[in-house]
C-alpha cells in the first residue's frame, strides 16, 4: 500500500515526504491528552498519514486541544473525550492505545517517587483499556515504566485479556537521546546512528550498548562513561533545566510519535520495524526487560537476543548491577496490582 517507506530502523521519519500514498485506517486514542506530553504528542501523530482517527481523551482541558488540532488539514479525524464517563467511547475501536496520563518528576525526584499517584491512574485506564480495546497496542509512557508496565500486565491479566506482544513501556526516548549523544561526540551524521537501549527506564537500569552502536564507533572507556552516564541523566537534565515545570515533553513527544509510527507501520504489514521498547521478556531472568524488538501486526514479533551476546565487560557488569533495581520495580508494581 506504500509507495516508497524507509527501509532500515535508523532510516525512518515521521513526517512522510510528499509522494507517500497511503491509506489512513488506524485510530489511535491518546489518553493524558491535554497534558505537557500529550499535546505535542497529539500533534506530531495528527501529521501521520495512517490515521483515520485520533482520539483524545484527558480528565479536564481537552477540549481547546481538539478544537484546535481539527483545523489541521491532515487526514486524522479528532474526537474529543474528557472525564471518566466519556473515557470508555474514547476507546472504541482503536489499534492503538497511548498512556502518558499522571503527573511528571519536579528536581530533587526520581521516577519512583510518582509511584503512589502514576499507578493508580495506570491501573483505571488499563482497566478501561481491557473492557473496551482488549485487542490494541497498549503503550506506556507514564513512570515509573518499569513499574506501570507490570501494573498493566496484572490488570490486564486479570479481567483475562492480557496478550504480552501488545503491552509496551515506551523507552523511545532513552534510543533517541543516546543516538543524539553519540551523534554529537562522534561527529556522525544522525540520521545513521543507532544505539540500542536496553535493562528498564530509570537511572541505572537505562542501558545503552555502545559496543552496539551503528554505524559500528570505537570509543574510549572515559567516553563509554560519559555517555553512559549522560543517557542515564538525561531526564535529570531537563527536570532540572525546567525548574520545577515538569520533565521532558517535547523530546518524549517526539520519541513516542516515531514509536507509534513504528507500530502503526507494522500493523500496515511493513515487514522490517524495529524498536527497543520495555515488556514482558524472556531475555533475562527478569520478567520484564527493554530491548530492541521486531514489530509486526500481532506486535512483538521478535526480540533481538543478539544484542545481548557478546557485550564488554563494562556492559555486562552494568546488566548485572541494574538488575536488582529493576527487579524490585517489577515486585512493586505487581504488588500493588494485587494488593
Ligand atoms: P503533565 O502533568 O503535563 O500531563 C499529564 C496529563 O495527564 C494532564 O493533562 C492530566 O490532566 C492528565 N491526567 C491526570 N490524571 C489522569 C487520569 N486519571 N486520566 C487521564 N488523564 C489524566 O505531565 P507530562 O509532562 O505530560 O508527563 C506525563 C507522564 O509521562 C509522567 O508520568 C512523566 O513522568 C512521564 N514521562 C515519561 C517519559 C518516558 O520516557 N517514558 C519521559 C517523560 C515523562
Amino acid at each position: 500500500s506504500s509507495v516508497s517507506r524507509p527501509r532500515s530502523a535508523e532510516n525512518r521519519q515521521i513526517v512522510p515526504s510528499a509522494g507517500q500514498i497511503r491509506a489512513s485506517t488506524f485510530k489511535v486514542a491518546i489518553l493524558g491528552a491535554a497534558g505537557g506530553i500529550g499535546q505535542p504528542l497529539s500533534l506530531l501523530i495528527k501529521m501521520s498519514p495512517l490515521i483515520s482517527g485520533l482520539h483524545l481523551y484527558d480528565i479536564a482541558n481537552v477540549k481547546g486541544v481538539a478544537a484546535d488540532l481539527s483545523h489541521c488539514n491532515t487526514p486524522a479525524q479528532i474526537l474529543d473525550f474528557t472525564g471518566p464517563a466519556e473515557l470508555a467511547n474514547s476507546l472504541k475501536d482503536v489499534d492503538v492505545v497511548v498512556i502518558p496520563a499522571g503527573v511528571p518528576r519536579k528536581p530533587g525526584m526520581t521516577r519512583d517517587d510518582l509511584f503512589n499517584i502514576n499507578a493508580g491512574i495506570v491501573r483505571t485506564l488499563v482497566e478501561a483499556v481491557a473492557d473496551n480495546s482488549p485487542n490494541a497496542f497498549i503503550q506506556i509512557i507514564s513512570n515509573p515504566v518499569n513499574s506501570t508496565v507490570p501494573i498493566a500486565a496484572e490488570v490486564l491479566k486479570k479481567k483475562g485479556v492480557y496478550d504480552p506482544k501488545k503491552l509496551f513501556g515506551v523507552t523511545t526516548l532513552d534510543v533517541v537521546r543516546a543516538n543524539t549523544f553519540v551523534a554529537q561526540k562522534k561527529n556522525l551524521r544522525l540520521i545513521d546512528v543507532d544505539v540500542p537501549v536496553v535493562g528498564g527506564h530509570a537511572g541505572i537500569t537505562i542501558l545503552p550498548l555502545l559496543s552496539k552502536t551503528k554505524p559500528s564507533v570505537t570509543f574510549t572507556q572515559d567516553e563509554i562513561e560519559q555517555l553512559t552516564i549522560r543517557i542515564q541523566n538525561a531526564g535529570t537534565e531537563v527536570v532540572e533545566a525546567k525548574a520545577g515545570a515538569g520533565s521532558a515533553t517535547l523530546s518524549m513527544a517526539y520519541a513516542a510519535a516515531r514509536f507509534v509510527e513504528s507500530s502503526l507501520r507494522a500493523l500496515d504489514g511493513d515487514p522490517d520495524v524495529y524498536e527497543c521498547s520495555y515488556i514482558q521478556s524472556e531475555l533475562t531472568e527478569l520478567p520484564f526487560f527493554a530491548s530492541r524488538i521486531k514489530l509486526g501486526k500481532k506486535g512483538v514479533e521478535a526480540v533481538i537476543a543478539s544484542d545481548l551476546e557478546g557485550l564488554t565487560e563494562y556492559e555486562q557488569k552494568s546488566l548485572e548491577a541494574l538488575k536488582p533495581e529493576l527487579k524490585a520495580s517489577i515486585e512493586k508494581g505487581i504488588a500493588f496490582a494485587n494488593k
